[in-house]
This record gives structure tokens, sequence and C-alpha cells, in this order.
């Protein structure tokens, strides 16, 4: 611990991981840093790079499932400076460690629209822009075309700003690994408040009738192959309802595996072996995880 001396954070020892992810599911970090400031993150990263050492950023934890029996060092952008959020006419500028819901409900209360597809998403914004979060319904929309410029750290804890041109985005897929996302400004829609919130309503509703609302999950645990729905295969090969301990292949939609009580990310990890092994047996087709895997 010594080596963090100087640095203004909130500071957890074996702060478990379960309680940050939607799954429910992890082990413990030793160290649980909570930077308060930009430069205290980035102090903290050229400290990591000093001393060599392994590091996660967990944000909303909705797409993250972690193996290893113990994480040496989690990163979690929670102070109040991560969280900020600042409206200029149509674009909203804000920190990677606000919650979409909360970043939602601000645009609304401004008039900004655009964002409503992702109603109902319990990711951070650093987190769903980290992985181009989006939906297929109605159409294909997603994060990565609302960002006009990002504030980033990269590992050796220098600060950037990457503005559009430098940003790639494709399904489920950012250029943007190499880096911690610090904040982000969004181009918006001005849009009448009673319009945004019965979009958002449409989208919200879409979701529980067709996805698995009732028990912790990681939304869909793969992408979809190209022109297929990864739920509907594994569907198809009769998997659904599935169990390996308290883990579950949800019966209302194949690609949500949920933990119904006390599961291990060894019991989700089965499930996952299995819809893949079963797809690829039946139609030959390899399902790429959704989830990020930390083993
Ligand atoms: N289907 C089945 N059985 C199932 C599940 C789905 O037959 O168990 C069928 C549906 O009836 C439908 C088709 O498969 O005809 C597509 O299903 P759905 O509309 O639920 O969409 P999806 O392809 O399964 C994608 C995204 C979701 C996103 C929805 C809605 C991926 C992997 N999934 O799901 O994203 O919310 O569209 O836009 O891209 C996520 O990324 O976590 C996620 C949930």
């Amino acid at each position: 611990m010594n080596w963090l001396r100087g640095l203004k954070a909130k500071i957890l020892i074996d702060e478990p991981i379960s309680g940050h992810t939607t799954l429910r599911v992890g082990p413990k970090a030793r160290l649980w840093v909570e930077p308060e400031s930009f430069s205290d993150l980035s102090r903290l990263l050229k400290k990591v790079k000093e001393k060599n050492r392994d590091y996660l950023v967990i944000g909303g934890g909705s797409k993250l499932l972690v193996k290893r029996r113990a994480v040496a060092l989690a990163i979690h952008l929670n102070s109040q400076v991560f969280r900020q959020c600042r409206i200029e006419e149509d674009e909203l500028t804000a920190g990677a460690g606000i919650s979409l819901p909360k970043l939602l409900k601000i645009a609304h209360d401004n008039g900004l629209g655009g964002l409503e597809f992702l109603s109902g998403i319990p990711a951070s914004l650093g987190g769903s822009i980290m992985l181009n979060a989006g939906v297929s319904w109605p159409k294909r929309i997603e994060i990565g075309a609302f960002v006009v410029e990002l504030k980033v750290i990269d590992k050796s804890g220098v600060s950037r700003t990457l503005n559009k041109g430098e940003l790639e985005f494709s399904y489920r897929h950012s250029n943007l690994s190499s880096y911690v996302i610090v904040s982000a400004r969004l181009k918006l829609f001005k849009r009448r408040k009673s319009d945004i919130k019965l979009k958002m309503k449409e989208f919200l509703e879409y979701r529980r009738r067709t996805q698995e609302t009732g028990y912790p999950s990681a939304g869909c645990a793969f992408k979809n192959p190209e022109g297929h729905s990864s739920g509907r295969l594994i569907d198809l090969c009769g998997l659904k309802g599935r169990r390996v301990g308290d883990a579950a292949i949800s019966s209302k939609h194949a690609n949500f595996i949920v933990n119904t009580g006390n599961a291990s990310s060894s019991d989700i990890l089965a499930l996952m072996d299995l819809a893949r092994k079963e797809v690829k047996n039946k139609f030959g087709i390899v399902l790429e995880p959704e989830i990020q895997i930390v083993r």
C-alpha cells in the first residue's frame, strides 16, 4: 500500500467485486481504488506502470465476469468529478463514471434526445462507449455515433483528447481498449421532453417484453454473428432453462445467462461453454462472448 502514498483516493481492502457487477459474481479486489481527480487517476496509472502491476478498470460492471480467484487492483471512477455532467446547446459532456440511467435522466430533463435506446442498460458511460453499446430494434443504433470527443488517459498515465476522426466504432467494439476513458462529449438532438419520455418507455417496454429482467445478468452473453441472433441459435439447441449450479440459461431469452441465487463465475462460464459447443455442433457457427471475461 505504501506505493499509493500521496494519492488522493478512496481505498478499500478486499472489496467484493460481486457487489459491483450486475451478475452479482466475482472475487475480492485486494485493493479497490477510487481516485479523487483526473490527475490522481493519471498519477495512479503512472505508478501502476512503474511497478508493472496488473489492474482492472471497473465501470458499471454490466458486462464483466471475473474468473480469477482475486484481483490485485481494481480502479473505479466513482468520485464526483467522474460523474459530473455539463450541457451546452445540444452537446452534453459527462464523466465516464456516470451511470446511463442518470445520464438519460439529465438529457431528458434538458430536452436532449438521441440516447433513448440506451434505456434499461445499467452500464457506466465509459463502459458503454468502450463496448459501443447499442440495440438492433427497431434499427441498429449505437452510442459511438453520438461521441464527438473523448478525454482519455493512456496506460502510462498520459492524458489525451481524441476527436471524432480518431475514434473507430463497430458492432460492440471500439478502438479504445488501450485507454481509460475519463469523459465524453456527446452530440444530441433538441427534442420535446414528452417525446423523449415516450421513446424511452418504448425501448424499456421492448426490453421487458423480450429480455430477462427478473434475475441478475450481464445482458446478452454473446455477440450476434453476422445475420444471426445468438439467442435464437442457443434457443434452437434446446438450451433454455439449462442450469449449472445457480446459473441458468434464461427461459425468456436464451442469450441471457442469469444468476438465480449463488452462482459462481465457473457456473456461468460452464453454461457459456455449453452454449458455444452446442451452437458450433448444430450450426457450425462460433459464438463470440460479449461479456468481458477476466481469467
Ligand atoms: N429469439 C429466439 N429465442 C430467444 C431469443 C431470441 O427465437 O431465446 C429470436 C427473437 O424472437 C427474434 C430474434 O431472435 O426474432 C432476435 O431477438 P431480439 O429482438 O431479442 O434481439 P437479439 O438479437 O437477441 C439484440 C442485442 C440486444 C438488444 C436487442 C434489442 C446483441 C447480442 N443483442 O438482441 O443487446 O437489446 O437486440 O435491440 O446484439 C446486449 O448487448 O446486452 C443486448 C441485450
